[in-house]
């Protein structure tokens, strides 16, 4: 709640400031893309999402091209997640943007300062950002050192996502298994107690992991 309220107040714009464009940081399975999703549905803003990966090129961010389905040696000109978004005036999730390499992010420099635009080569186009549009991406904590300054620069606040308390563990683990009524309690204390005694110290645990390992329980898989 906390994230979302940040991430809220990040994206106000007024007619002398920008909306700014959050990082979110975090280990892999502690909800930071729940969280966009989130919040996503409670502003009733559409989202486009970008998955990133190590084969991103430039002109993928902007617009890629293939062949048509209609045949007749058409091509399709498909518009990028990004592009769309600042076309119609949604969100864009980037996800593991700290994957995608230097030289391809380097499109996205204009559009995260105060030109709010991007140039596609492939369209042989300038797209300007409508006015509502928001970025927002997230990076697992491994990887922030592999973005470049030029991006990690203009994207703020850096917003951290922790590793869930105990208690939040257990608010979630009981709101995924309403159905299951006290049973649930039983569950929870087979798993606190096998992860005391299977922990190494000062091991983390994701919402991931702590839904992962309940289902290894409830099937009785190792
Ligand atoms: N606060 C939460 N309440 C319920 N489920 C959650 C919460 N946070 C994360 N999860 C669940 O944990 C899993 C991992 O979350 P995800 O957002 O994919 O993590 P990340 O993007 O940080 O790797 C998903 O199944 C997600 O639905
Ligand atoms: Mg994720």
């Amino acid at each position: 709640m906390k994230e979302q309220n940040l991430i809220t107040a990040a994206w106000l714009s007024g007619s002398d400031h920008l909306p700014m464009s959050p990082l979110l940081l975090g280990g892999p399975g502690v909800g930071k893309n729940r969280l966009v999703y989130e919040l996503a549905r409670t502003s009733g803003n559409v989202l486009y999402i970008f998955q990133g990966h190590e084969d991103v090129t430039a002109e993928d961010l902007a617009c890629s091209v293939r062949f048509s389905d209609n045949g007749n040696m058409m091509m399709d000109y498909m518009l990028s997640p990004l592009v769309t978004a600042m076309i119609n005036g949604g969100i864009c999730f980037i996800d593991e943007i700290g994957k995608i390499r230097p030289r391809a992010l380097a499109l996205l420099v204009s559009v995260l300062d105060e030109r709010r635009y991007i140039d596609s080569t492939l369209l042989g186009e300038r797209v300007y950002a409508h006015d509502g549009f928001r970025f927002i991406a997230a990076t697992n904590s491994a990887d922030i050192n592999l973005l470049p300054e030029f991006i990690l620069s203009r994207m703020k606040p850096l917003i951290r996502v922790d590793y869930p308390l105990p208690a939040e563990i257990d608010d979630v683990i009981r709101e995924h298994f309403k159905g299951m009524n006290g049973e649930v309690n039983r569950l929870l204390d087979v798993f606190w107690t096998l992860w005391h005694s299977n922990a190494r110290d000062h091991q983390t645990l994701s919402v991931r992991d702590a839904l992962n390992v309940r289902t290894r329980i409830q099937t009785g898989s190792p």
